[in-house]
């Protein structure tokens, strides 16, 4: 492939901080540029590339040099998008093309994706590598790497590659045509057409100014961002999300509030099966349930008798207000200690739309406490 061979044996240390390298360019920024600059702008990451093989070797080049950022993406939901077995759950329910242009983008998406591909998932060159034909993956140059603009000291150290820097991809361009996207029968994009919604939960955040990498891809000790993309699956960033505080309102009755601190958009973000479950339970002696109630702050579909697809109906989650939640535990609770919790829940693909019902495939307690009587 050529980006590997155009650098084969290139790996040498970095010259000390000289002038910008040569083949370190700044792309054109702004929109005030003419239409031919602008056509010019490099494309930002993207679904169904459909590069296939040529993705593939293209992408051990860049893990070959980049050893540790390859590290942590080899343990990542972008390396496993294809494969995570929640994904092949839902894939298996509703076996689209549509999925596959997300979770196998390097490989086409109207076909069953070949075993290289699929383990791929969304790759370096996915991200990295977006310009189409020459100077892409398929053209006669060395692929051009897109970077965010350059904020260490000094000049940044050569690459043995053409490094295109680009502010839009510092920010969370760099994520949105994948983070957010409509249902597939929908005909627009209006909050309730879309399937994930990221990236405008974001811009309406307490957090609108930070780009996603800031929490996302947190800098190690060397000031190199992190490619671990940690998420769904990680206790304290999931904690971080909601502060949360509890009060009895009643002998029956008690308020949990949930305000927004570390999230970057609502809580919970992406997926549709999200949802956080808050609960209270009346205890007897020996802590035995007499009584108990719950709620899922999610967003509420409903299926459409008749017709494909869903209907959002709701959205209670936690978004840039705090959110409260009373429940009730009934006459059990007079007298009685009555405990509460905050959970964070990962749910397979609904059957019906009873949220009772439903599978729970993970879970983070996010607060839990105990009131007295
Ligand atoms: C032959 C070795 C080699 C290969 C192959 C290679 N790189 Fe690099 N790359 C480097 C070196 C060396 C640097 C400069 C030092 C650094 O930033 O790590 C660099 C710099 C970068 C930067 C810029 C970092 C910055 O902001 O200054 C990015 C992004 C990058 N590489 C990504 C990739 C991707 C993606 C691929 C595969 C398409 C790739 N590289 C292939 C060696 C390589
Ligand atoms: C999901 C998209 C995505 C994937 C997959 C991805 N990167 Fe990145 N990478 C980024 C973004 C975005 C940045 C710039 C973040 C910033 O500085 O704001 C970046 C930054 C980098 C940097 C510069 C780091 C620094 O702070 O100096 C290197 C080098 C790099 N990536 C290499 C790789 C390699 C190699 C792979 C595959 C093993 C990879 N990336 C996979 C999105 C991605
Ligand atoms: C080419 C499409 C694509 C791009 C570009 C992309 N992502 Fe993703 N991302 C995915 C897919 C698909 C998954 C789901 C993987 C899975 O769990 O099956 C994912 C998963 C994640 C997760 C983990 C979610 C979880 O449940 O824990 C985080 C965090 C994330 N992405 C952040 C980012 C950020 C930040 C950027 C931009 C720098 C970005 N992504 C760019 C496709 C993409
Ligand atoms: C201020 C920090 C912050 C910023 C900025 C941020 N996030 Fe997050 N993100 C979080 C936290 C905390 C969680 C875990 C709680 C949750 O799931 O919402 C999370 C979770 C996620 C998840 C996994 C959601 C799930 O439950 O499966 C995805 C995907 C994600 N973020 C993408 C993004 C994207 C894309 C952006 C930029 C548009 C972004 N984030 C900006 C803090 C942030
Ligand atoms: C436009 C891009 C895109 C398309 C199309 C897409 N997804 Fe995703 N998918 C994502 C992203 C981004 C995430 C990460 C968000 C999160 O984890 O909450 C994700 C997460 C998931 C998850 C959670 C995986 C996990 O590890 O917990 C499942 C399941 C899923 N998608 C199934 C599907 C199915 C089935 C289809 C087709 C009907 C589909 N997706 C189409 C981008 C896409």
């Amino acid at each position: 492939m050529l980006i590997a061979g155009a650098l084969a044996g290139a790996c040498a240390a970095a010259p000390d901080a000289p002038a910008r390298p040569a083949g370190d360019v700044e792309a054109p920024s702004g929109g005030a540029l003419p239409g031919a600059a602008e056509a010019a702008r490099v494309p930002m990451p993207r679904p169904a590339r459909a590069r296939l093989g040529a993705a593939v070797v293209a992408n051990q080049a860049c893990e070959g040099c980049h050893e540790e950022v390859a590290r942590e993406w080899r343990a990542s939901l972008h390396h496993r998008a294809n494969t995570e077995p929640a994904y092949r759950r839902a894939f298996a329910i509703e076996p689209m093309p549509f999925c596959r242009a997300c979770h196998a983008p390097e490989a086409r998406p109207e076909e069953p994706e070949p075993e290289a591909l699929g383990a791929l998932g969304v790759g370096c060159v996915t991200c990295h590598v977006t310009s189409d034909g020459e100077g892409g993956l398929a053209g006669e140059a060395a692929a051009p790497v897109l970077a965010a603009p350059w904020a260490g000291r000094g000049a940044p150290p050569a690459a043995p590659h053409a490094v295109i820097r680009d502010a839009r991809f510092g920010g969370a361009d760099a994520c949105a045509a994948c983070h957010e996207f409509a249902f597939p029968t929908a005909r627009g994009r209006s909050a309730a057409e879309l399937m994930q919604s990221t990236v405008i939960e974001h811009r309406a955040s307490p957090a609108a100014d930070q780009p996603c990498a800031a929490c996302h891809m947190p800098r190690g000790p060397a000031g190199r961002r992190g490619h671990g993309f940690a998420g769904s699956r990680d206790e304290a960033l999931v904690r971080g999300a909601v502060a949360v505080t509890a009060r009895r309102l009643s002998a029956t009755r008690v308020a949990v509030t949930l305000a927004p601190a570390n999230a970057g958009h609502a809580f919970p973000t992406g997926d549709l099966f999200r949802r956080l479950e808050v609960s209270a339970e009346a205890l007897g002696p020996d802590e035995l349930v007499l009584g108990q109630a719950e709620r899922y702050l999610t967003r509420h579909f409903a299926l459409r008798p008749g017709a494909i697809g869903r209907k959002l109906v709701a959205d209670d989650r936690v978004h840039a207000e705090p959110v409260t939640v009373e429940l009730d535990v009934g006459a059990a609770g007079e007298g009685r200690a009555i405990a509460w919790q905050v959970a964070y829940q990962r749910v397979a693909h609904p059957n019906g739309v009873d949220l009772r019902d439903a599978e729970i495939e993970g879970e983070i307690r996010v607060a839990s406490g105990r009131l007295a009587p």
